[in-house]
């Protein structure tokens, strides 16, 4: 018999994903926006009921320029949420993984390492820092970080590469930020990656990266990504996060160094092009 799995923000862009991949061999109970919020203690003890063997936490507040202005929501899922899971994990024998972002870092300087200290810019950063704190406060075991960096890939919700798919096929003209520095994780690969560690057992490294291993711009990330779908690259106009104007501040340099990780477990990140063939399939068929 299949064993259980609950996977929270089962209906985002990476829980949905992963409830796809992991349905192969687990029982999946996704826990999600509006059924169950994970802010009410009571759908968090309601996951004891399903005994599961991981709990996958993939629910956050997202919305980086949201989580400045809604700060009280944005502490209470991605961190308070975070504890409380962490908890539950502890008094049940579930393990945990846990879905972080290279927001907690400053952005100063380029591909942090694991353990690299963080110093958020932004509330978001800050939240989820708060997040991982509360949860490596309660845990001591079975249970690992992973954090990530600008998902892309086909979701519920239009990703980054959706929005430049879509327009550019409408001949839209679109602005792309040029001073924005990451190595951007394809989500079926961020899938593949946690699937690996449920394979081979939960590391002892409490905090791992995922990435590509390319580093480089939004707008330049935009090119490669035009070149594979054969878009036209003339529609994208190369802007500074100054001219954009948005609320939150974002770390120009983004992203996360995944050495270390590829050595620990022994896994191997896929580059950006032969991703972005995959994603192309899928695109493609609409
Ligand atoms: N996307 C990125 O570029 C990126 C980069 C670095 C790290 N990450 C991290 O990766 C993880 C997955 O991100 P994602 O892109 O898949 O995010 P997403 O698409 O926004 O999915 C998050 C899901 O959590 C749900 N959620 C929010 N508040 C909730 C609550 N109170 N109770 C239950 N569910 C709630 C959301 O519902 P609603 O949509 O209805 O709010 C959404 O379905 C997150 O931890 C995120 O911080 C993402």
């Amino acid at each position: 018999m299949k064993s259980n799995i609950v996977i929270t923000g089962s209906k985002g862009l990476l829980g949905q994903d992963l409830s796809g991949l992991l349905s192969k061999k687990f029982n999946v109970i996704g826990f999600d926006l509006p059924e169950k919020d994970l802010t009410d203690p009571v759908h968090i003890k309601g996951i004891q009921e399903f005994s599961p063997e991981f709990i996958i936490n993939c629910a956050a507040m997202t919305d980086v320029d949201g989580c400045e202005t809604n700060r009280k929501k944005a502490l209470e899922i991605n961190a308070s949420a975070v504890f409380e899971i962490a908890k539950l994990c502890k008094k049940i024998n579930s393990k945990l993984i846990h879905i972080s972002t290279d927001y907690v870092f400053d952005g100063e300087f380029e591909l942090p390492e694991i353990d690299s200290v963080p110093d958020p810019k932004g509330f978001y950063g800050f939240s989820k820092l708060m997040g991982e704190f509360m949860l490596l406060k309660e845990l001591k075991e079975d249970f690992v970080i992973i954090r990530t960096n600008v998902l892309f890939g086909r979701g519920s919700r239009a990703s980054f590469t959706d929005w430049v798919y879509k327009s550019l096929k409408e001949n839209k003209k679109i602005k792309v930020v040029n001073d924005q520095y990451s190595n951007p994780c394809y989500v079926e690969e961020l899938s593949r990656f946690i699937n690996h560690i449920i394979d081979n057992g939960m590391p002892k490294q409490s905090i791992l990266h995922s990435g590509c291993p390319e580093y480089l711009n939004r707008y330049d990330f935009t090119k490669s990504f035009c070149d594979v779908m054969e878009l036209s690259f003339d529609l994208v106009q190369p802007v500074s996060s100054k001219e954009i104007g948005q609320k939150a501040k974002r770390p120009l340099k983004g992203g996360l160094s995944i050495k270390k990780t590829e050595d620990i477990i022994g896994y191997k990140f896929a580059s950006l092009k032969e991703n972005f063939y995959k994603l192309k399939k899928i695109l493609e068929e609409g």
